[in-house]
This record gives C-alpha cells, sequence and structure tokens, in this order.
C-alpha cells in the first residue's frame, strides 16, 4: 500500500458517491467502497502489521482517506435525499385552489318551509301548534263544523271515504277538525294554529292535488271580535307576502262561520284570494261544550300550496308535488 494507492481508493469512491443518482445505487456505492470487503478498510485492517514507521505514516494517510471517503458520502446522501423530499413534495401536492366536490345534504321542502315559517310567526304571539290526524272521523270533519249530511262536499266526489264506509272515517278535507278537536280538550282562551296534509278527491292538474296543504287558525277569547280578526290576518298577509300587502274580506259563506268571508290579498297589483274566514258559528261552540256567552273566536283557512304559488309565482302545482331537485333548491334548505 502507497500514497498513491490510497488517493486512488478515495478517488474511485468519491466519484462512485458523486455518480450516484439515487438513494439505492448510493448504497451499495457505500458497501463497495467503505465495507468490509472494501480496499480501505482492508487497509485499516493491515495497519497492525506494519513497522512502526510505515504505520504513523500510513496510518496517518488513511485516516485522512476514510474521512474524505466519509465526507464525500455525507454530502452525496444530503443531495440524494434532498431530491428525493423535493420529488415527493411535488408528486404529493394537494391543489387547495381546486374546488371542492358539493355534497348536497339536502333540505326541506318548500312546504315544509312555509309551514314551520308560519309556525314561527304564530307561536312568536302565544299561539299553540295542533296538528290532528290525518284519517279523520266524518263526525269531525263534517257535522261537529255544522256542515249538514247533504253538503255537496260530503259527497263521494270531494271526499276520499275510508273503507268500510260504516266505519265513518275520512281523509280530512281540510284542517277544521282540527278546531273541534282543540275546543275539545282545551278551556278557552283558546289560540292556536293548525298546519297539516288535506285530501280530496280532485285529479292533479295545474291548480289541484288531491294532497295538499292547509293552515287553519282558532282563537277563541272574550270579546274577540271581526276587527281581531282582520287584524291577524293584515299582519299575517304583510308576513307572507310582504310589509306593503293588504287584505280586504268579501262576504262569503262556511257553515262553520257566521259571518263569513273571504280573504283577499292585494299583492303584485291585484287582488287574490287566499282563504276562508269569519267568525265561529256559536253552534260549533256549543257542540264543543263552550259557553257563547261569555266566549266568542275566529277561525281561518287557506291553502299552503296556493300561499306559495302566489307569492312566488309558481303557476303549475306539478312542480310543488313532483319534487324535482331543480325546483326545490331555489326555495334553500330551510334547515
Ligand atoms: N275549511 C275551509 C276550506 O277548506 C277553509 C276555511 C274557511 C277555514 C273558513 C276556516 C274558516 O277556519 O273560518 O275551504
Amino acid at each position: 500500500m502507497n500514497a498513491q494507492e490510497i488517493q486512488g481508493w478515495v478517488d474511485a469512491a468519491v466519484s462512485a458517491f458523486k455518480g450516484a443518482s439515487t438513494l439505492d445505487e448510493l448504497k451499495s456505492a457505500r458497501l463497495s467502497h467503505t465495507g468490509d470487503k472494501s480496499p480501505i478498510s482492508g487497509a485499516s485492517r493491515s495497519l497492525g502489521s506494519l513497522s512502526p514507521e510505515e504505520k504513523i505514516l500510513l496510518g496517518k494517510l488513511v485516516g485522512e482517506a476514510k474521512a474524505s471517503i466519509a465526507n464525500s458520502l455525507e454530502t452525496a446522501t444530503r443531495r440524494l435525499e434532498d431530491e428525493r423530499d423535493k420529488k415527493m413534495l411535488a408528486e404529493e401536492i394537494v391543489d387547495i385552489t381546486l374546488p371542492v366536490r358539493r355534497n348536497h345534504r339536502g333540505g326541506l321542502h318548500p312546504i315544509s318551509i312555509i309551514k314551520n315559517d308560519i309556525s314561527d310567526f304564530f307561536i312568536e304571539q302565544g299561539y299553540f301548534v295542533e296538528e290532528g290526524p290525518e284519517l279523520e272521523s266524518g263526525w269531525l270533519n263534517f257535522d261537529a263544523l255544522n256542515i249538514p249530511a247533504d253538503h255537496p262536499a260530503r259527497t263521494m266526489q270531494d271526499t276520499f271515504f275510508i273503507e268500510p264506509l260504516e266505519s265513518g272515517m275520512v281523509l280530512r278535507t281540510h284542517t277544521s277538525p282540527v278546531q273541534i278537536r282543540t275546543m275539545l280538550t282545551k278551556q278557552p282562551p283558546i289560540y292556536v294554529i293548525c298546519p297539516g296534509r288535506t285530501f280530496r278527491a280532485d285529479e292533479l292538474d295545474a291548480t289541484h292535488s288531491p294532497v295538499f296543504h292547509q293552515v287553519e287558525g282558532l282563537v277563541v277569547d272574550r270579546g274577540i271580535t271581526m276587527a281581531h280578526l282582520k287584524g291577524t290576518l293584515d299582519n299575517f298577509a304583510r308576513y307572507m307576502f310582504g310589509p306593503d300587502v293588504t287584505t280586504r274580506l268579501r262576504p262569503s259563506f262556511f257553515p262553520f262561520t257566521e259571518p263569513s268571508a273571504e280573504v283577499d290579498v292585494f299583492f303584485n297589483g291585484r287582488w287574490i284570494e287566499w282563504g276562508g274566514c269569519g267568525m265561529v258559528n256559536p253552534r260549533v261552540l256549543q257542540t264543543c261544550g263552550i259557553d257563547t256567552d261569555e266566549f266568542s273566536g275566529f277561525a281561518f283557512g287557506m291553502g299552503l300550496e296556493r300561499t306559495l304559488m302566489v307569492r312566488h309565482g309558481i303557476t303549475d302545482m306539478h312542480d310543488i308535488v313532483e319534487g324535482d331537485l331543480r325546483f326545490t333548491r331555489q326555495f334553500g334548505v330551510g334547515l
């Protein structure tokens, strides 16, 4: 072994490390140039068998050679690790500017939204919400509301009767039976609204649906007059259609109210029929055991589909019934 030979091993190791283009290649270069079988390791081992003078001279050279090789190995390792990290960062980059995939979580149907809105409006004023069953007794749906046995609404055409017919059960044709249920179970003062599903034997067309929704209002208290009814409807109409709308009452007839009226709303420059209303017929109050010398009441009822259609200029009932998300999404999620 001599100085030249030793320098040769160093040069070979350094150029092998520099030439390595991956950490794996560097690993095998390291094994062959610094491992047990490498010339420099062999030289290290053989130092012991040299004369003292040679040992001093060559030992120094071998030591320096090992340091250079280690140095060069470290430089190469750092270079290749840097390259690997850079490559990894580039490959695994997350483009945070990409739009996220939209996940529609669903939402309430506009009918449910308007139903909740109406409930909130009245609850704020101290009303309770009563729902009542959709399958109703004919007595509550008709008789208790003073609708006589020969009233046209009772014919097979309008009402879904439940078999067997002797059961006397119907799918409620309006939410008014919930008035009766409330008056039979609660003492006045009564302030309730009854939103819910109602059923009539109509074909589905642009303005009708066999399944639709109404909201009923009922107030029974001391000294209730038509002025209270008008004020309540005005506020309700402004809440539904905007602060500028006005209402008008047109004389009408319902068996369960006396006097009765149609309530119209002046909206978008014309009068729109909105619902029915009136002072609760004393016969109805009496049927429910309410003392008509002490108490009087008003009631009103309107369709939710109709309210929604008027408010949003919807011209086809199918849009409300079909549940097409392109339609319903326009009303927001309503949660
Ligand atoms: N029940 C009526 C209908 O379905 C609507 C109605 C009219 C309800 C007058 C009322 C009322 O409470 O007072 O057409």
